[in-house]
Parts: C-alpha cells; sequence; structure tokens
C-alpha cells in the first residue's frame, strides 16, 4: 500500500484554517491554496534523486549535488487544480504540464472527462498529480487511470484537502500511487462534499459562486 503523507508544517496548518474560513475572499483564497501548493511540494520533491557534481564557487571546487532521474510533469485536474500550478512550478520551473479536465457528475457523483492535452513525452516524466480536493477519490482515481493509460510508470499525487472515503478508495485502486495532503477531514456529505472542509474549491478559485 502506497504511504500517505500529512503535512504537519505549521505554516500549511496556518494556511489550511485561512483557506476553511468562508469569510476568506477569492483573492486571499488563491493566493493561499498557491502557497499551499508550494508548500505541500516541498514534501512531495522531498525524494527526487540527485547526483553529484563539481562546481567552482569564487573560492575553490565545491563537490554537491543536482537534481537527477526522471524529468518531472505536472498535471492539474481542472478546473481547481490550476490553482495549484504556479505554486509548485515555483519549485520546479522546469516542469512540463499536462491538463486533464474532469468534473464531477452532481447527481451520481462520478467525474465525466472533458479535456486532455499530454506533454509527448509524459510517460518518460514522473508525474505529479494536482487537484485541492480529494473526496469520493473518483476524479483523482479517472486522472490516474488515464495518465496509466498513457504510459506513465511514476506518480505521486498532492491534495490540500481530503476525506477519509477517498483515500481508502485511491489506495484501493492504486496502491502505487504516493499520497501527500494538506490534511484529512471527518468525511463526505450525503452531496460528496468534504466535511468541515472549505466548500467548492473551484467556485473558491475562480468566483463563480
Ligand atoms: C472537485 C475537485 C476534484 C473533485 C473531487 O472538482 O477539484 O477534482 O471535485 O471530488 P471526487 O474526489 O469526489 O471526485 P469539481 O468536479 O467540482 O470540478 P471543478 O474543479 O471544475 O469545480
Ligand atoms: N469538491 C470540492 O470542491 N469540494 C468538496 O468538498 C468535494 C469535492
Amino acid at each position: 500500500m502506497a504511504t500517505v503523507h500529512y503535512m504537519e508544517h505549521p505554516l500549511i496548518l496556518h494556511k489550511l484554517s485561512l483557506i476553511r474560513d468562508k469569510r476568506t475572499g477569492v483573492k486571499e483564497f488563491r493566493e493561499a491554496v498557491s502557497e499551499l501548493a508550494m508548500l505541500i511540494g516541498y514534501e512531495a520533491t522531498r525524494d527526487l534523486p540527485t547526483r553529484e557534481v563539481e562546481v567552482e564557487t569564487p573560492i575553490a571546487v565545491a563537490r554537491t549535488r543536482v537534481l537527477a532521474g526522471k524529468k518531472l510533469a505536472i498535471v492539474p485536474i481542472l478546473r481547481a487544480g490550476l490553482g495549484m500550478v504556479e505554486g509548485l512550478l515555483s519549485l520546479v520551473p522546469a516542469a512540463k504540464v499536462g491538463h486533464v479536465g474532469l468534473f464531477r457528475d452532481p447527481d451520481t457523483l462520478k467525474p465525466v472527462e472533458y479535456y486532455c492535452k499530454m506533454p509527448k513525452d509524459i510517460s518518460e516524466r514522473e508525474v505529479i498529480i494536482v487537484d485541492p480536493m480529494l473526496a469520493t477519490g473518483g476524479s483523482a482515481i479517472a486522472c490516474i487511470d488515464l495518465l496509466k493509460r498513457r504510459g506513465v510508470k511514476s506518480l505521486r499525487m498532492m491534495n490540500i484537502l481530503a476525506a477519509p472515503e477517498g483515500v481508502a478508495a485511491v489506495q484501493a485502486a492504486h496502491p502505487d500511487v504516493e499520497l501527500f495532503i494538506g490534511a484529512c477531514d471527518e468525511k463526505l456529505n450525503d452531496h460528496g462534499y468534504i466535511v468541515p472542509g472549505l466548500g467548492d474549491a473551484g467556485d473558491r478559485i475562480f468566483g463563480t459562486k
């Protein structure tokens, strides 16, 4: 079973409180989501491989390390995942970005795919899926299925908030995918919303409600 990492860093806990608050407006919400993506991204990239290089400093030659191994791709699940791209790109600016458009049918809660555009070499990259919310897990599982069908072998996912049901569903369907999650809440309500959660992440990022 893949490991699930929950974040304990005080800055993450603080920003989670900010985005949960219903009084937080679009601008502050969007900024905090981007900052959370950067902070969770720091943990999600902790085990990336490095190799030794020699660098000439103004004083002497230093033996030091640079990133090695597979190149990265970031895959946001539209729409809300878009809010996490810039924050993560600030850590790994050379990463390519693929987009998957999925929305949850409000009646069935099943994901509906409406868009997909990936870098050509996606199958050779280490992929980080980003989506603020992991609720039933349907969208995450559909996105992972899609990427695996395209030959991606190395996948991890970052979410800001999750429900226990969604974490269990992704772990059961894709035990090889490591999860990096800001916090796991109590449960889902009858409409598939995370409780206490933060409401509809896409609406709060884009101001559509
Ligand atoms: C939200 C969220 C996830 C999905 C999570 O997107 O950003 O993609 O719901 O729910 P699940 O785990 O039950 O699949 P939504 O479908 O509301 O689309 P949006 O981002 O366009 O608002
Ligand atoms: N999607 C959201 O945006 N919020 C939830 O609580 C669940 C799914």
